[in-house]
């Protein structure tokens, strides 16, 4: 009597455990079809990437357009006038500044922090003031928080140059 219950309750621990295991390898089970569009995202995913890979600065230069730039520099014209013997507005004019002294725009009041810097405008450091201005030169009256996207800094400093008279050569990638 004793031993009937024992195989009668095992009988049944048995079957909950077919039972519990059919419905943990049902559950990953996946769908038809589904595996073949996981791998197409990820596909997707991969591609997007390779499109656009991290391009140096040099690069992205190189491959920049000053009409591109033209654009971006609707940004910067609240302040700045951009055409050779145009006046200053709150910026100096930025004709010519590439290879040009840091600071130098004749008639306008630059802040001891951009008088203080030293050297050229390299295509370089252009790139880094653009950044984020505050950075690169701490106190300089350009009250604006600098261009995020690396691509669009290249675009504006690609039309500093062609409105710049014998601009320095661009660095070579
Ligand atoms: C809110 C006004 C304002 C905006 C917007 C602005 N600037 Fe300026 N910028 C200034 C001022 C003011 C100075 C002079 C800074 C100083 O003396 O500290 C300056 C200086 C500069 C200089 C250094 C010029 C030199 O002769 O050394 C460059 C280059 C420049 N700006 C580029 C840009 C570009 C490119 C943009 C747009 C992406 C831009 N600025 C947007 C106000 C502005």
């Amino acid at each position: 009597m004793l031993r009937a219950m024992g195989n009668g309750a095992a009988g049944i621990v048995l079957a909950l455990l077919v039972i519990v295991g059919v419905n943990v390898y049902g559950g990953l089970l996946v769908p038809v079809g589904t595996t073949d569009k996981i791998e197409k995202i990820e596909g997707l995913a991969s591609a997007g990437s390779s499109a656009e890979p991290e391009l140096s600065f040099a690069e992205l230069l190189q491959q920049a357009s000053a009409d591109d730039g033209k654009k971006v520099a609707k940004k910067c014209v609240s302040c700045h006038t951009f055409d050779p013997g145009q006046p200053a507005k709150v910026g100096p004019n930025l004709a010519n500044t590439v290879g040009h002294d840091k600071g130098s725009k004749p008639g306008f009041a630059y802040s001891a922090a951009l008088q203080g810097l030293p050297g050229n405008w390299t295509y370089e450091d252009l790139n880094t003031f653009l950044t984020k201005p505050s950075a690169f030169a701490p106190g300089t009256k350009m009250t604006f928080a600098g261009l995020p996207k690396a691509k669009d800094r290249a675009a504006v400093i690609a039309y500093l140059a062609s409105l710049t008279e014998n601009p320095p050569p661009k660095p070579q990638p």
